[in-house]
Order: C-alpha cells, then sequence, then structure tokens
C-alpha cells in the first residue's frame, strides 16, 4: 500500500497530481497580504520595551505622534519597529525628517548599539549627512492608537484654550517645526500645563507647520 502511494506513476501518482493543482489553485484565489500593516500613533510617551517584562531594559523613550509598525502582537504590548533621522554621532535623537527637530525618539547611550541604518541623506544646502535609523522592540497597546485623528483633537483643545489667555491664537502653518521647538520652549511653561501637556501641543504644532504640514497631508 504504502508502495503505491510513494510510486511517482499509477493511480495513486494521478491523484497526488490533481491535489497538489487544486492547492495550486486555492493558493492564487488567496490575496496577496501587504507585506506590512498600517502604522499605528503614540498618543503619549511610551518606553520602547526590549522585551514583555516588568524588569526588562527600556530601549528609547517614543515621542508624541510617533509612527510605528507592528511586527507583532501580544494582548497588552505590542512589538514595533521605529524609524527616525539622526546626525552621525548624535544617535541619541531620532527626528521625524531630516532636519527637522520633531523628536520620534530618543535613546539612553547604551542602547544605541541597536539602531540599524537603513538610509542615508546629505542636506544639499548645509552638507550635514543624516542617516535614518530602525529600532525594534515591544510597547504598551494602551499608548497606541489607529489614527492621529484622537491625538490631534486633544491637542487642539489644549492649544485652543490655552494659547489664547495671552494673545489671538496663532497659525499653525505660520512657523517652520523648528521654530515652533524654540517657541515652545518659553511658551509652554507659561501655560502652567504639566509637561506631558506641552509636549502634546508641541507635537501637533510641529506636524502641522509650514514645513511639515503637506508631508503629513500626503500620507495614506
Ligand atoms: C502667560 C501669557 C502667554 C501664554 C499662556 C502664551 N503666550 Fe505666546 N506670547 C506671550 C507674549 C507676552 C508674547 C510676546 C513675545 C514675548 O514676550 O516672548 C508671546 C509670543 C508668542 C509667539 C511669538 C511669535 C508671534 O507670533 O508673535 C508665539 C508663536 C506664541 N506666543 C505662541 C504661543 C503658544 C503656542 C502658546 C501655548 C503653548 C502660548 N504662546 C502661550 C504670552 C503668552
Amino acid at each position: 500500500m504504502s508502495g503505491e502511494l510513494n510510486s511517482t506513476h499509477g493511480p495513486a501518482a494521478r491523484l497526488r497530481g490533481w491535489v497538489s493543482a487544486l492547492w495550486g489553485l486555492v493558493f492564487s484565489l488567496i490575496p496577496v497580504l501587504p507585506a506590512t500593516a498600517d502604522p499605528v500613533f503614540l498618543a503619549e510617551p511610551a518606553p520602547l520595551l526590549a522585551t514583555v517584562d516588568t524588569r526588562s531594559v527600556t530601549i528609547a523613550e517614543l515621542g508624541i505622534a510617533a509612527a510605528v509598525e507592528t511586527l507583532a502582537s501580544d494582548g497588552a504590548y505590542r512589538q514595533v519597529a521605529v524609524t527616525g533621522w539622526a546626525r552621525p554621532g548624535a544617535e541619541r535623537v531620532l527626528f521625524a525628517w531630516p532636519g527637522k527637530q520633531v523628536i520620534v525618539a530618543r535613546l539612553p547611550r547604551a542602547q544605541t548599539g541597536r539602531l540599524v541604518p537603513v538610509a542615508r541623506e546629505t542636506d544639499p544646502d548645509t552638507g550635514t549627512d543624516w542617516v535614518e535609523m530602525r529600532l525594534e522592540g515591544w510597547v504598551a497597546e494602551a499608548a497606541l492608537r489607529p489614527s492621529r485623528t484622537p491625538i490631534w483633537e486633544a491637542a487642539w483643545a489644549l492649544f485652543a484654550t490655552s494659547c489664547t489667555a495671552c494673545h489671538e491664537r496663532r497659525v499653525p502653518e505660520n512657523y517652520t517645526a523648528n521654530q515652533w521647538r524654540s517657541y515652545l520652549k518659553v511658551m509652554g511653561p507659561r501655560t502652567g500645563l504639566p509637561e506631558e501637556s506641552q509636549a502634546l501641543i508641541l507635537a501637533f504644532l510641529q506636524r502641522h507647520a509650514s514645513d511639515t504640514i503637506h508631508i503629513e497631508e500626503a500620507r495614506p
């Protein structure tokens, strides 16, 4: 019996041929899934952990509104990859774009060895080199949102009330992302809001600035 099943011809071999042709057809009908799922976003600053363990090492502190790509899920935690741009020799801070100080992640010095370079760019105006780095780790599900919309709604509510106590509401698009960073160093504390709320307003203004709003709007 087993001799017949293993033979390369005869009725059993023909049957195996049909079965494998049928499987080929079934697999060809399954739609091809995209290689990477949609990104998710940080609603609050959160640690990127090396493992899902209470004693885990913190690889980095992720910034508000940073986009991360999902690799795996473990209930309360999600394994993610994050990418950001750094100056060679200053890899402890990753920015969303070369030259724009929109912080995606901050790393302790001891963790920079985990960064994997994925792209390089030289700013044509300044001649400055930038390296795009990738980092993987685990982040609490509670800190993540499927889109930036709820994050921006919370940010707008704070901006529209706390930043209008002394003067008119400023227009985010009238300043660059780097101008917003320096203004918020002075204006943030004037609001009397907790640091995390100031950081939320900063993230909102920096990603709606004159030199970033069009990049953000072009997102799928
Ligand atoms: C306690 C009062 C106060 C609060 C609250 C405040 N500002 Fe200001 N802001 C000022 C004053 C006064 C100036 C004028 C320049 C100076 O004194 O620094 C100013 C100037 C500015 C400027 C300078 C450029 C311009 O258009 O004149 C910007 C931008 C700005 N504020 C944004 C903000 C934002 C964003 C917030 C909320 C995070 C905020 N401000 C909250 C008092 C305040």
